[in-house]
């Protein structure tokens, strides 16, 4: 048993798409939330900014004293290095992984898609991972730059012409490559599930990277014994700007109205 937090970090708002998942899973843990605001997106990046400032946010939820860090964050999941990883005091989990065996799983023709940001992409850690694991798979890859700031500024209504003529733009070439399963690389697009699935037809399944790496994480803490054995969760938000904000985008993000008080930090 281990009553300390979980540590859940974005770049944004995103990785609340994990920490939604995670209060159904794990409705008795506390989780302490990081959304590095003030530096999103992270997705433009080279790979040594990427992870300069994933160590300032690991920094930060260590100094909380928790017990596992996720990266929610498909950027910094694709950029940061397994060794840092490795090193660190307590277990890290990021995105790659969980959404990789699940799309492994689920796929029937062996046609995968990969979308992300273009830091994800140019990484090819998505592709390196499924091909670790089925090398036979063909792997279909798109950055989608805009998908971020869209859903950041509250897009992602189906019938809404403007957001759906971005994401044609985007998925043409997976439709065109007959992908039965398309992995959501970065934690920001379950918000643009709808719009993507109309595109790409009912038939194709999407993976949630915010919802399979939040029961990577349950089964993680559950095989390492370090369940609490609190009986009320809670979530303690971060965030590194506009914490004015915050309330009202964050409900966006986990579908609940957030009523506690908000804390802004500074990494630097
Ligand atoms: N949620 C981040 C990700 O999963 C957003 C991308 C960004 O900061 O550019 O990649």
């Amino acid at each position: 048993m281990d009553n300390r937090a979980i540590g859940v970090f974005d770049s944004g708002l995103g990785g609340l798409t994990a920490v939604k998942e995670l209060k159904k899973l794990l409705p008795c843990e506390k989780i302490v939330f990081l959304g590095d605001t003030a530096r999103l997106p992270y997705g433009i990046h080279d790979r040594e900014t990427i992870c300069k400032y994933a160590q300032d946010d690991i920094r930060f939820l260590l100094s909380k004293d928790v017990k596992i860090i996720i990266a929610a964050c498909g950027t910094v999941s694709s950029n940061f290095p397994k060794e840092d990883a490795e090193n660190l005091p307590v277990p890290f989990i990021d995105i790659i992984s969980p959404t990789v065996e699940a799309a492994v799983r689920l796929s029937k023709n062996g046609t995968i898609g990969v979308l992300g940001t273009e830091a994800t992409i140019s990484s090819r850690a998505f592709e390196r991972e499924i091909h670790r694991l089925a090398p036979d798979t063909t792997v279909v890859s798109k950055a989608c730059p805009l998908f971020v700031p869209l859903v950041e500024n509250g897009y992602g209504d189906p019938d809404d012409p403007f957001i759906l003529h971005v994401a044609e733009e985007y998925l043409l070439g997976i439709r065109e490559a007959g992908c039965d399963t398309v992995i959501l690389g970065c934690t920001h697009y379950p918000h643009l599930s709808r719009v993507i699935q109309k595109i790409l037809g009912p038939d194709v399944t999407l993976i949630n990277s915010g919802m399979e790496t939040a029961s990577a994480a349950s089964y993680l803490l559950h095989e390492k014994g370090l369940e609490t054995s609190g009986t009320e969760g809670c979530v303690s938000y971060y965030v590194t700007e506009n914490p004015e904000n915050f309330n009202e985008r964050a409900s966006f993000f986990l579908g609940e109205e957030i009523t506690q008080q908000l804390l802004k930090v500074d990494l630097v």
